[in-house]
């Protein structure tokens, strides 16, 4: 497997192949932790888990498991399918937050019912996460989880309050995005490691490789919102723009340009604020950035023997800022 004669859907489709009945069963943990005997409760439950996204943190659970002690065990299991509840219920409150119409190519909850219902959904969500994870019987583990799950919700409180007053510097958007997306990464791995049996250096080495993938990540999230269209990544163009959330793109670009002159045409025109060259630059530059911090995280990586669940590791980390959606 070489990062460089790879397209992204040949990844996709190794991966669901090395990873399928690991997979199979964190989404059937899923699927029965959502049962219920109420028709409006299972609408909106399934409204959001039919519509799978790359489950990209349940992945690295299981491929950081597997890479230690080359399996992924039940617990395991528990626990990839726990991080994804919580990530389903992040994104259905952020899309409330970001008055987002479409998520994962369908309607958002809150368009297709209302915000009262993404609220409940959103909470219920939590609670459903840290009931599995508390089943596994592994305190440590849901400690684990509520940490992350805290710092999560503490990088959403602090972006909405630098909404309020304003303004953003490099060093708040590199704290918000450590916490919102690098937090559950994070987790998500050194989870992995632990239900492996990994020794704290592996863990520690497994959640540093996390953090720093979540941070480029996002990174190349917040480029994306700038460069591709609804239809290529199945959520908003341009939300976070239109929501006045300066990413690292148009901090670079700030840097280069005044921001009147950068937004001359109104924060909806998306797609001529894309053509201003500081912009690109600001683009090229938070890209660079990313890919350093992916460099970082591969190096993390060489704390474990080569193997088949490494290299998967090397290329999702390598994917997760050359992606398209
Ligand atoms: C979206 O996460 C939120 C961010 C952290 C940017 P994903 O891109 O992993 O969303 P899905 O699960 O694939 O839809
Ligand atoms: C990530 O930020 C949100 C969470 C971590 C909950 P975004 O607002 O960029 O995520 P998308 O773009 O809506 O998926
Ligand atoms: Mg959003
Ligand atoms: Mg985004």
């Amino acid at each position: 497997m070489n990062a460089s004669t790879l397209s992204a859907s040949d990844l996709k489709k190794q991966l669901l192949e090395h990873l399928q009945g690991d997979l199979q069963a964190v989404n059937e943990v899923m699927r029965r932790k959502l049962e219920t005997r109420s028709s409006f409760v299972s609408d909106v439950t399934q409204h959001v888990s039919r519509f799978q996204g790359k489950q990209i943190r349940p992945m690295l659970l299981l491929l950081t498991s597997r890479m230690i002690s080359g399996r992924a065990d039940r617990n395991a299991a528990m626990l990839a399918a726990s991080v994804e509840m919580i990530h389903l219920a992040t994104l259905v409150h952020d899309d409330v937050i970001d008055e987002a119409e479409t998520r994962r190519h369908v309607t958002t909850v809150h368009r297709r019912w209302n915000t009262e219902t993404s609220v409940l959904l959103g909470d219920y969500l939590f609670s459903k996460s840290f009931h599995l994870a508390a089943s596994t019987g592994d305190a440590e583990a849901c400690r684990l989880i509520g940490l992350a799950t805290d710092r999560t919700c503490e990088g959403e409180l602090n972006q909405s309050a630098i909404r309020v007053d304003g303004s953003t510097t490099e060093t708040d958007y590199f704290r918000i995005i450590r916490d919102k997306t690098g937090q559950l990464f994070g987790l998500s791995c050194l989870l992995g490691a632990r239900t492996a049996d990994g020794n704290t250096a592996q863990q520690k080495a497994a959640r540093r490789f996390g953090m720093r993938l979540g941070m480029a990540f996002q990174i190349a999230d917040d480029v994306l919102d700038l460069t591709q269209t609804t239809a290529e990544t199945g959520k908003d163009a341009g939300n976070d723009l239109q929501n006045g959330r300066l990413t690292l793109p148009l901090l670079r670009a700030c840097q280069l340009a005044s921001p009147e002159t950068l937004f001359r045409n109104g924060a909806n025109d998306r797609e001529s604020l894309c053509e201003v060259e500081a912009v690109q630059e600001g683009i090229r530059s938070a890209l660079e950035t990313a890919e350093d911090l992916v460099t970082k995280s591969i190096r993390d990586l060489t704390h474990f023997p080569a193997s088949a669940d490494r290299s998967f590791l090397e290329l999702i980390a390598t994917f997760a800022v050359q992606r398209r959606s």
